[in-house]
């Protein structure tokens, strides 16, 4: 495990897409896994940056993202598939065939979630998967609970990511109370971990996840034992 603490998050933005760069130059035909949140905006538009200065092809790229709320379309403005668009793909040469968001209305999220981690073993795994990590340490959406679940499912969102999270809606009863996530599976499989937290509100997170048990009360604890994880800090 490989702690960074830099000292703004235009740093952490900064060496998060130059780790991500790297992995795109490394193996062109890659599959990143993505993530939605305000932390990794910065990181996108580092992203973005590189590409339109010539120096990323996303071209051969392929992009699973973790979650999606349920019961959002792809087209409502706070659906993670229309941030992922807005924030990333609209901006770079991935093939949107090749973006995969998590269907929030699947008809059968069950058995969607099941396809959703076999593609993903289709593809040949991961090879970077970006995480944030919530206030409650949670990863994707996989909240605290009392086991850790393996395979992409639906979760009710706890009352803390629900407050977290209504500062992007117009008020608290629009925030989605249940969405589908990857499960610690998929996480744990990709061959590199990059997780990024800024924030104060994050450290409480950090500590307990990275220096405190392993439990699934904190989910991100669970990266403890991935052999390779970088986790990228601004907690000032
Ligand atoms: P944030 O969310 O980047 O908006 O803080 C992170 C998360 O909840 O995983």
């Amino acid at each position: 495990m490989n702690i960074i603490h830099v000292s703004s998050y235009e740093e952490l933005s900064r060496k998060a897409a130059d780790i991500i760069a790297a992995q795109v130059i490394l193996k062109p035909d890659c599959i990143l896994g993505l993530a939605t949140g305000s932390t990794p905006i910065g990181t996108y538009q580092n992203l973005i940056k590189k590409y339109q200065q010539g120096d990323l092809d996303f071209s051969k790229v392929t992009t699973f993202n973790l979650d999606e709320y349920l019961g959002l379309t792809p087209d409502h403005p706070q659906s993670y598939r229309y941030f992922m668009n807005d924030n990333l793909f609209y901006h770079v040469n991935v093939h949107p065939e090749c973006t995969h968001v998590p269907d929030g209305c699947a008809a059968d999220p069950k058995a969607y979630g099941l396809a959703y981690d076999q593609a993903i073993l289709e593809q040949g795994g991961i090879d970077l998967q970006l995480l944030g990590i919530g206030n409650n340490g949670h990863i994707a959406f996989n909240e605290p609970a009392d086991e850790f679940v393996k395979e992409t499912h639906t979760v009710e969102l706890k009352q803390s990511t629900i407050e977290a999270n209504k500062r992007f809606f117009e008020s608290i009863e629009q925030v989605p109370t249940k969405a589908i996530t990857m499960g610690m599976g998929s996480i744990m499989k990709a061959k590199k971990v990059l997780l990024i937290a800024d924030g104060p509100a994050k450290k409480e997170a950090i500590e307990k996840a990275f220096y405190g048990p392993i439990c699934p009360q904190v989910p991100a604890s669970i990266l403890q034992l991935h052999p390779d994880l970088t986790v990228i800090c601004h907690l000032d």
